[in-house]
């Protein structure tokens, strides 16, 4: 049978996910917003691209929660967006109170599926999403990591005038200011960037790949990135539906790993059939410990004004 992924939220993050699944040709696409018309007309374009683009992926635009019925993956992205001068954290009691009533409907309607949450602030979305849905652990996932690290690949290939494909690197920690790159085991075709890149410009490239969604914002002004959050998820789910298991860095429920506990974070995971199948707790040096465990203690914080 023919697989069904739903996209909640058809905004430009959710269409462009609707767009990049149609094109894999990897399931059947709902779209669902309660703006009425766009997720309809969207839905319909997409559609009438199918012929020329060359896939028959159906894509449903739709109003009604209902029509995500067994949906084997949804991609949850409704949720306001920055703008100029915010954080991500400043979008969280409105996002939060999104999040929580689509859980239910998730809940409700896909109770097999896996969520994969792009809303903003992303680890306390993908925190209170679990909660709201009641999955286990390992069906709700936050997509963060692998744009994150898609940024930072991207960044050293303009640097080196490499093929961006080429590139491979693991940014690990909370999608914000305190996120984690890991040039050491960050590599051009297995050679570490280290021997490619000067320490004070590779020191340059982090802190840009870390700002790299506010840089968006700032030259937008009106909303956040779209492109390469839906590229992102739905990277993740061809490894869920192909059961790839890949190695990506995802914000995954942590229960002790790097010695944090209760709380979503980006670490690496083996992307499944099962979703996150583990978490590879890589060997990190003390700075890198202490920068990840510092990225988790700032959104423990927050987690507390969410009443957790
Ligand atoms: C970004 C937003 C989507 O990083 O979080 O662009």
């Amino acid at each position: 049978m023919k697989k069904k992924i739903a996209v909640v939220g058809a905004g430009n993050v959710g269409a462009s996910c609707a767009m990049y699944l149609a094109e894999a040709n990897l399931a059947d696409v709902v779209l669902v917003d309660i703006i009425e018309g766009i997720p309809q007309g969207k839905g319909l374009d997409l559609t009438q691209a199918g012929p020329v683009r060359g896939y028959n992926a159906k894509v449903l635009g739709t109003n009604n929660f209902a029509d995500i019925k067994g949906a084997d993956i949804v991609i949850m992205t409704a949720g306001l967006p920055r703008k100029p001068g915010m954080t991500r954290e400043d979008l969280l009691a409105k996002n939060a109170a999104i999040v929580g009533s689509v859980g239910k409907q998730i809940k409700k309607y896909a109770p097999k599926s896996f969520v994969i949450v792009v809303s903003n602030p992303l680890d306390l979305m993908t925190f209170h999403m679990q909660k709201a849905t009641g999955f286990p652990t390992n069906r709700v996932i936050g997509q963060a990591g692998v744009l994150d690290s898609t940024r930072f690949r991207a960044f050293i290939s303009m640097e080196l005038d490499v093929a961006m494909t080429d590139i491979q690197a693991m940014v690990l920690g909370g999608h914000g200011d305190t996120m984690v790159p890991l040039p050491r085991y960050t590599t051009v075709s297995g050679v570490p960037i280290g021997e490619l890149i000067p320490k004070d410009r590779i020191k340059e490239i982090c802190k840009r790949t870390a700002g790299g969604g506010g840089e968006i914002v700032k030259l937008l002004k009106t909303g956040s990135a779209f492109y390469a959050p839906a590229a992102s998820a739905v990277d993740m789910c061809k490894a869920i539906m192909n059961d790839e298991k890949r190695l990506l860095p995802a914000s995954a429920h942590l229960t002790g790993q790097f010695g944090i506990k209760n709380i979503y974070i980006g670490v690496p995971v083996i992307l499944g059939v099962n979703g996150v199948e583990k978490i590879v707790e890589l060997k990190l040096s003390k700075g890198e410990l202490k920068a990840l465990q510092k990225s988790a203690a700032t959104y423990k914080e927050h987690l507390k004004f969410l009443g957790y």
